[in-house]
């Protein structure tokens, strides 16, 4: 979602004369959108800001200015604390009002030895109603924020204080805004919300739209060839959105779906209100629904109170369900958190030989479904050029990563190919073709 926000805040800025600039030396002004999901994250922003301190300072030397930023969930949740730890920062924005960056960037404009602003309000409008329409080009495989904010409050996470309450955008909204992406260039969509299977939006019919309503109105959208969403909570995957695996024929085979843990006992704790066994049923009705589903996941190890059974239920319930990529972290206390509080924190050394006995077991199974992979045929959206020369680089139906041999004029296109060898994060292919004198024949590239 920081990307999606960064594209936007180059949208609002653009009338200014602003353009995005590849590296930050030489900027006239400089955002660092920030992630406050974990402490390395967090931490991560100082040492950057010192970085750009650095380039700020040389710039001053030159008699140049550098306006420097600090935008999204760290700015929200540290606010003044920022300015205190780095007093160079000139503006301190959360993720709720970068609509309104014009006028901040303008008050800026003169302080020049006054202090930074800081604007972490959350405002009463929704910044959506305020952002001008997108400029940036989106490439083949674009974002589209359709909720955001979280009502669900698991016990270890920032993000309702510093995303807030949850809100889904209007459908209209948002199918407008995907038939302008569609319009320049984009194959496939990928919705996103914190919590992006609890969108309910109103509908243009007057009706409440949830998100395989959604979906579906998407699927109408000519030229509009791939839908994703993410991320996804339990509690929220309704029978209509595994109905929308099963019938939408544009909606991809793949689901990120959080889990956490495995243990009933932890996942009360977390406040997540499912146990692992609804999960499982879950993960069935959609392989009833949509048989060749992949299924990704994050985990926490280390939760405070988590002991070796506990963590063992984690083990058995990534065996049963078997993912095709998963994503895991040790547990990090976050300020402000109702599990920073609790007792029973587990030793750094505990969480790290936690999450590698995880990790081991979650990397055989990418592997394994990467290899299994061998051999089929599957489209694949080629999103840039890999780094040999000759090689695309795109996603296949399951996210999976995908290096193909093949010229620079299928960039940007569906293409088909073989998968002809598996990596443990990656898979290498091979277009599908006809005859050694049709390798590029029509009929095999999608449109
Ligand atoms: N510690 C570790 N991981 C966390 N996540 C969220 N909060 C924390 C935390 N305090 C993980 C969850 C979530 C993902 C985005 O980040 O697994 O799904
Ligand atoms: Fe955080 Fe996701 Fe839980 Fe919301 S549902 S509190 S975003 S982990």
């Amino acid at each position: 979602m920081n990307v999606y926000d960064s594209a936007r805040m180059a949208d609002v800025l653009a009338p200014l004369g602003y353009r995005p600039v590849q590296d930050p030396e030489g900027a006239d002004l400089v955002i660092l959108n920030t992630c406050h999901i974990r402490e390395k994250a967090a931490e991560k922003v100082y040492s950057e800001l010192g970085r750009i301190d650095r380039l700020k300072r040389a710039r001053r030397a030159e008699g140049a200015g550098m306006l420097l930023a600090v935008a999204g969930c760290v700015a929200q949740a540290e606010g003044e604390e920022i300015l205190r730890r780095a007093p160079q920062v000139d503006l301190v924005f959360g993720p709720q009002s970068y609509h309104r960056l014009p006028e901040l960037v303008a008050r800026c404009a003169g302080r020049e030895g006054a202090g930074g602003i800081v604007d972490t309000d959350f405002p009463v409008e929704s910044k959506f109603d305020f952002l001008p329409e997108e400029a940036a080009d989106p490439g083949p495989a674009a974002f589209l924020s359709v909720q955001e904010g979280c009502d669900k409050f698991c016990s270890f996470c920032v993000v309702p204080y510093t995303r807030g309450a949850e809100y889904s955008r209007p459908a209209a909204d948002v199918l407008a805004e995907a038939e302008r992406l569609v319009a320049a260039g984009a194959l496939e969509i990928t919705l996103l919300g914190q919590n992006v299977n609890a969108y309910h939006g109103a509908g243009p019919d007057g009706e409440g739209w949830g998100l395989a309503r959604l979906i579906r109105g998407l699927d109408d959208i000519e030229g509009l060839e791939r839908i994703r969403y993410t991320t996804s909570h339990p509690l929220d995957m309704d029978e209509a959105l595994i109905e929308a695996h099963r019938r939408e024929a544009k909606l991809m085979p793949y689901l990120h779906l959080p889990v956490q843990s495995g243990s009933d006992r932890i996942l009360a704790a977390m406040n997540r209100r499912h146990r692992a066994d609804d999960y499982r049923r879950i993960v069935e009705r959609l392989r009833a629904a949509r048989p060749d589903i992949a299924l990704s996941s994050d985990f926490i190890v280390g939760f405070p109170g988590e002991s070796d059974a506990d963590f063992a239920e984690t083990l058995r319930l990534a065996t049963d369900v078997g993912y095709a990529q998963a994503y895991s972290f040790k547990y990090s206390p976050r300020p402000g958190t109702p599990a920073a509080a609790l007792e029973g924190q587990v030793p750094e050394a505990v969480k790290a030989e936690r999450l590698a006995m995880l990790q081991e077991l979650l990397n055989a199974q990418q592997e394994a479904f990467n290899r299994a992979s061998v051999g089929r045929v599957m489209a694949v959206l080629l999103e840039r050029r890999g780094r040999r020369p000759g090689q695309l680089v795109g996603r296949s139906p399951y996210m999976q990563a995908v290096h193909v041999a093949a010229p620079d004029d299928l960039l940007g296109g569906v293409v088909e190919v073989t998968v002809t060898e598996a990596h443990p994060n990656s898979v290498r292919a091979a277009p599908v073709t006809a005859g050694p004198e049709t390798a590029w024949s029509e009929e095999r590239v999608c449109a």
